[in-house]
């Protein structure tokens, strides 16, 4: 009888595994899209693009959501691609030339016609001036067909604005998410994700992030200066027991504000 070994420790987890399992809801976001598009536009979307796609797990969600689904997950980063490759692509055998992972800068690619463009998990922060954003807005709208969505997610209220640190138990292993620091008069913001495992072994700044915390507000204003028609917020509804998000947004001009809040901003050609 061999001892019961826990599933991950520091040596032996893979970052990108453990980020997908405590970060990423893809079906969430699939239900989401399929919804705001039809809505829209009166039939199912086909085509999506995911930038600053990273591992590509919503490429896959997407794709095995409907049999004439494509994606395009656009990524610097030729390593985490290649993880995405192997580990969300090719397990979709037969289906997994619908999934093209393309080596680029989001705001360099220009030959495609899409009707959803997504930049999930606040990547977007990355541009930190709002020329910046304005010029990477402006490629994004340019490459969505005429019936088409672009979508970004968006986190606030006053704990964005706080260092914090705050610990998901997850199965075999807890999610330490740290806002390290925040600078009122620019609001550039330093956070990591660290995992911590049962053997007591931790693995400290498994991924850094070095953001511009940007508001709803100036957001819509750089989606309208991009050249957007209207943009629109999607607020998460409460949990009456738990007070807790409860996974369904909506559209909403004026809310209270939260604490802490996470919403979708949707944005129309
Ligand atoms: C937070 S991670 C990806 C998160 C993923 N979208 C998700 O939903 O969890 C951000 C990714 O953006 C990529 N990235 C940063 N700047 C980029 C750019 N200008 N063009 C394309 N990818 C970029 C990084 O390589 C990194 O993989």
């Amino acid at each position: 009888m061999h001892s019961k070994r826990p599933k991950y420790t520091a040596r032996t987890a893979d970052p990108h595994l453990l980020y997908q399992i405590s970060v990423q809801a893809p079906e969430n976001d699939v239900h989401f899209l399929n919804r705001v598009y039809k809505n829209t536009y009166g039939r199912r979307p086909l085509s999506l693009r995911e930038d600053f796609c990273g591992t590509a797990l919503l490429c896959r969600e997407w794709v095995g959501s409907h049999r004439k689904r494509t994606a395009v997950g656009v990524d610097l980063d030729e390593e985490v691609l290649a993880w995405g490759r192997r580990h969300n692509a090719e397990p979709l055998g037969s289906d997994a030339h619908r999934i093209e992972l393309r080596k680029a800068d989001v705001r360099k690619v220009n030959d495609l016609e899409t009707e959803i463009i997504v930049a999930f998990n606040f990547s977007y922060w990355i541009f930190t001036e709002r020329q910046e954003m304005v010029r990477y807005l402006k490629a994004a709208r340019r490459s969505l067909q005429k019936e088409g969505l672009f979508v970004c997610d968006i986190l606030g209220g006053p704990d964005a604005q706080c260092t914090l640190e705050e610990r998901k138990t997850m199965p075999g292993f807890k999610y330490v998410w740290e806002q390290e620091s925040f600078n009122p008069i620019d609001h550039l913001m330093r956070c990591a994700i660290h995992f911590e495992f049962p053997d007591g072994s931790r693995m400290r700044k498994a991924f850094t992030y070095s953001w511009r915390l940007w508001s709803a507000a100036e957001m819509k204003d750089c989606l309208a200066e991009a050249g957007f028609s209207r943009s629109e917020v999607y607020w998460e509804g409460t949990c009456r027991e738990t007070m807790e998000g409860n996974g369904i947004f909506t559209r909403r001009p004026k809310v209270e504000n939260e604490q802490a809040w996470v919403s979708y901003i949707v944005a129309f050609p």
